[in-house]
Parts: structure tokens; C-alpha cells; sequence
């Protein structure tokens, strides 16, 4: 045999054994490959790095209303199971980052810093974040189309927000039609009534109409170039095929159940009418909005629709099998946050007007001679404020392991500090975080 024929006969024995050992995956990355999806691979397997190694500092600015949640939900477990830093607000923060004052470093307990990750909600401020997080980070943030996401925003925040409460009857229509007789941009809680999107990335919501389109323009502009990747809540999943490839994550990284929505009854379908006053109102988010949901596409298209579709089915075939391992056969009810009756599971609710719907876990999957769920699935369903205290006990025992000294100096000079402002009780560190995993199984 010729030089040239061995050569040939090995590279046809080892394609064949790297069949037969990465057959799944291979197949993945085949299919990928035909479809013509450039370079990342297609990996739904844990463990097996693609090419990359998986980026893991991320800034993602959690905005209002806009799916952001269950973005947050993708990220805190990606960190736990990493064994990463995620930055958690000081409590007398709540579980936002002092919102709506501009972010701020010392917003962030010190039991998770030097953080990887941060996601809670906050007034994005380009400097502090950028003294915070590492110099590689990535940002992140997700928009919504501005006439769904103000008709959110004002059912959510109707008896919270005085520009919405004092609506009578709590009309959106009669608030569209004057919206200056009810709006006052000075108040607190004005952010939820007017330009939303803008000020959660820090910009100005009420420059004056006259200027208002030259100065979005210039936003959208300056937010281009500090984010990489602004996703689009009405092509969450898209989105996330985009995520997945800027971060070099596997599949199982991103997938997810929808959280914190409302019950299909208290959202309302909007006429066109309406949408155009909505638009008009909030002109500043709009063009925003316009120019980041084509900057989305421009990439979908530069990534091929027919490899994006393709990513985006196997992304949700990869769910539905989670789904079924995790609670045998589909997810767990949805129930209105007060019907729910494990508080562990229960979603916050800015007034008893609104139905925010959660998971309940069914009776025969927590009593006893049941297989309860695993940690992962219990996560994948649990609400943003449960989940912060969650995490924040575990990096707190974590770190309290590591440096039993420092940690506990640091949290008294914040906490004196913070003090300062305003009164409110030290954190609590307990109970511990196993313990609060065991309360969500048994109670029932
Ligand atoms: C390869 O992909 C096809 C089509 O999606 C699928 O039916 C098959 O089960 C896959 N094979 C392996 C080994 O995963
Ligand atoms: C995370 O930490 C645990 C315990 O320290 C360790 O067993 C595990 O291998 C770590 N995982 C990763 C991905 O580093
Ligand atoms: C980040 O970059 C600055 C300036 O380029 C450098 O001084 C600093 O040490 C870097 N920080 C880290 C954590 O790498
Ligand atoms: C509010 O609703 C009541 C009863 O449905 C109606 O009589 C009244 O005219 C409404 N007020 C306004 C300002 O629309
Ligand atoms: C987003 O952009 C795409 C492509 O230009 C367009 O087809 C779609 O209607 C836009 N979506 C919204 C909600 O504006
Ligand atoms: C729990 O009960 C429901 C309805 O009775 C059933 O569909 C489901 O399969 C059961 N789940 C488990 C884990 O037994």
C-alpha cells in the first residue's frame, strides 16, 4: 500500500471510533454542520467543551417586565453549578440593587465579591458596574416591544405606581388619553409610568419631546457599543441561541420555564390605536426597542434562520426532556401566587389586583414514598426573591468557610454604613441553605 492509502485507511478508522464513542454529540454537530450553523458547536452535553471554554463573567441588566426573570433563573443556576460568585444585593437593598437609585458598588454585599455574575435588578451605571466586575465581562440585556410591555407595567405596578393608581377605574385607555393629568415625573415609582427600558439602562426618560428622537437615536448608539448581545423578549428563544453562542455555553446551559408571568386573564390584547399612544408616550424606549430588534435579526440572518430554527427546536426538545425527568411528564401546575402553597415557590406580588402565577408542586410529588425532585428541577421553578436569599446563604457560608475573619468585619462595616441611611435589621444568615431546600420539599 501506498504512503497516501494508510494515511486514508487510519483518518476512515479514527472518524469511525470518534463516531461510535461521541455519537450523540457528533450528530449534533453534523446536523449543525449541514445546516450551514458557523463554527459553535452544537453540544446538549454537560462536560463537553466545545472549542471555547465557557465565558463566565457576565453583567446581565435585568430590565421590567420583559422575561428578564427567567433570564436570571438561566444564569443563577448556570453559577451554582459552576461554582460561581454571583453579585447579590446588601439587604437593606432588598433583593434589587437599592433600584431605583443608579447602581452603586456598595449596593453589593461583600460575601459575593469579587463576583463572576450579576443579574439582579438595577439602575444600569457603566462605571460602577465596570469597578466591579471583571475586565472581561460580557453585557447583556433583554427589551421588549414597548405597547405588551407598558400594558405589563401598568396592570403589575397599577396600585404601586401613583401615576397609574390615581387612573380612575384603572383604565390604560383613560391613562393614554391624558397620560400628563396622571404622570409625575418627579415622583417615586415615575420609572414604571414612563420610558422604562430607558431609565433601567440608566438613561434619561423625560427628555422633553422636541429632542426626545435625536437623543434616543444617540442612546441606542452608546447602548450598542457597551452591550453585546440585547435580547428581544418576543424572540426569547432566538435570543437565547445567540446568548448561548457569545458565551460558548452548551444547550443544557440555557434552558429554562417561563417565571413571573401573569395569569392569561388580566392581560388584555391591545388595539392598534392604543399601541401607536403607548409608542407616542414612551417614544425614547421605542426607538430603542426598533433599533436593537434589528440589530437582532441582522445577526439571526448573519447566523442563518434555517440553523437558528434548527438550534431553537433542539433547545426545546432539550426542555421537554428536562421537564419530563424533573417532574415526570409535564411541569407542575400553575397557580396564582395565592393559591400556592409553598411559600418557597411563591412569586411576589406588587398588590392583590394582580395575578402573578407560579409552580405549585403537586401533593404526590412531596409526600413521603415519593422521589422528591432534585435540586436542579426545584431551582429551575423558583422565584427570583427566594432564590437571591438562597444563593446569598450559600456564598455566604462559602466564604465564611474560606475567610472566617474577614467576611464577618466586612458585613459589619457595610451594614454600620448602610445603617446610616436607613434603618433596617442586619441580615440573616439563616437558616442554612440545605435546610431551605428540605423546607421547599416537605411543605406541603
Ligand atoms: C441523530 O439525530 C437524529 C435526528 O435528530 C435522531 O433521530 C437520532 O436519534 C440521533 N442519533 C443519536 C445517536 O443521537
Ligand atoms: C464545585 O465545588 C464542589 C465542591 O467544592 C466540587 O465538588 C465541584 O467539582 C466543583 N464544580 C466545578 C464545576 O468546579
Ligand atoms: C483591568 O484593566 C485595568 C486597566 O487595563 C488593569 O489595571 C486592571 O488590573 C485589570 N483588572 C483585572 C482584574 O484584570
Ligand atoms: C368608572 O366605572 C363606572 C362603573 O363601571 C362608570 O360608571 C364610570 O363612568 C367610570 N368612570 C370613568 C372615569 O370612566
Ligand atoms: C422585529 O424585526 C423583525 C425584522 O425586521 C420584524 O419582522 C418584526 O416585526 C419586528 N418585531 C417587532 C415586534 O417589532
Ligand atoms: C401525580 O398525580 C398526577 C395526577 O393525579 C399524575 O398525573 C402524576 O403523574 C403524578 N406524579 C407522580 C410523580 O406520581
Amino acid at each position: 500500500m501506498s504512503q497516501k492509502k494508510i494515511f486514508l485507511v487510519l483518518i476512515a478508522i479514527s472518524t469511525v471510533s470518534l463516531l461510535l464513542h461521541h455519537g450523540g454529540h457528533l450528530n449534533l454537530t453534523l446536523e449543525a454542520f449541514w445546516l450551514g450553523c458557523p463554527s459553535s458547536m452544537v453540544s446538549s452535553t454537560q462536560g463537553s467543551s466545545g472549542p471555547s471554554a465557557k465565558h463566565t463573567s457576565v453583567a446581565f441588566l435585568k430590565t421590567h417586565k420583559t422575561a428578564s426573570s427567567t433570564v436570571q433563573n438561566i444564569l443563577f443556576r448556570f453559577a451554582e453549578r459552576n461554582n460561581l460568585t454571583v453579585a447579590l444585593p446588601i439587604t437593606t437593598c432588598d433583593h434589587q440593587f437599592c433600584y431605583p437609585r443608579p447602581f452603586s458598588a456598595h449596593f453589593v454585599h461583600p460575601h459575593t465579591t469579587p463576583p463572576d455574575i450579576i443579574t439582579n435588578h438595577l439602575r444600569f451605571s457603566r462605571t460602577e458596574l465596570r469597578r466591579l466586575m471583571p475586565n472581561n465581562t460580557i453585557y447583556i440585556t433583554i427589551l421588549r416591544e414597548p405597547g405588551a410591555m407598558f400594558e405589563s407595567l401598568f396592570t403589575y405596578f397599577n396600585q404601586y405606581c401613583l401615576s397609574f393608581k390615581r387612573v380612575p377605574n384603572g383604565s390604560l385607555e383613560t391613562f393614554l388619553d391624558h397620560p400628563w393629568s396622571y404622570y409625575r415625573p418627579e415622583e417615586k415609582d415615575s420609572m414604571y409610568a414612563r420610558n422604562t427600558l430607558t431609565f433601567d439602562l440608566g438613561g434619561d426618560k423625560d427628555r422633553p419631546s422636541s429632542e426626545a428622537p435625536a437623543y434616543a437615536k444617540r442612546f441606542a448608539a452608546e447602548m450598542e457599543r457597551v452591550f453585546s448581545l440585547v435580547m428581544i423578549a418576543e424572540y426569547f428563544d432566538e435570543s437565547l441561541v445567540l446568548l448561548r453562542r457569545l458565551l460558548s455555553w452548551d444547550l443544557d446551559d440555557v434552558l429554562y420555564v417561563s417565571l413571573n408571568m401573569r395569569t392569561p386573564d388580566s392581560k388584555s390584547s391591545l388595539s392598534s390605536e392604543n399601541t401607536a399612544k403607548i409608542r407616542a408616550w414612551n417614544a425614547i424606549d421605542s426607538v430603542v426597542y426598533d433599533h436593537f430588534n434589528a440589530s437582532l435579526w441582522r445577526q439571526l440572518r448573519a447566523l442563518g434562520l434555517a440553523c437558528v430554527e434548527r438550534e431553537v427546536q433542539l433547545l426545546r426538545q432539550s426542555r421537554d426532556r428536562l421537564v419530563r425527568s424533573c417532574f415526570g411528564g409535564h411541569l407542575p401546575p400553575l397557580r396564582s401566587a395565592a393559591q400556592i402553597t409553598n411559600k418557597e415557590l411563591r412569586p411576589w406580588q406588587p398588590s392583590a389586583k394582580v395575578e402573578i402565577v407560579g409552580y405549585d408542586l403537586p401533593v404526590n410529588m412531596t409526600q413521603k414514598g415519593h422521589v422528591p425532585p432534585r435540586d436542579e428541577c426545584l431551582k429551575m421553578i423558583m422565584p427570583e426573591v427566594q432564590y437571591t436569599r438562597l444563593l446569598l446563604r450559600s456564598e455566604s457560608l462559602r466564604i465564611r468557610k474560606r475567610f472566617p475573619l474577614r467576611s464577618s468585619q466586612q458585613t459589619l462595616r457595610t451594614v454600620g454604613q448602610v445603617r446610616a441611611h436607613k434603618e433596617s435589621p442586619a441580615p440573616s444568615l439563616n437558616p442554612r441553605p440545605s435546610e431551605t431546600m428540605a423546607r421547599l420539599r416537605l411543605s406541603q
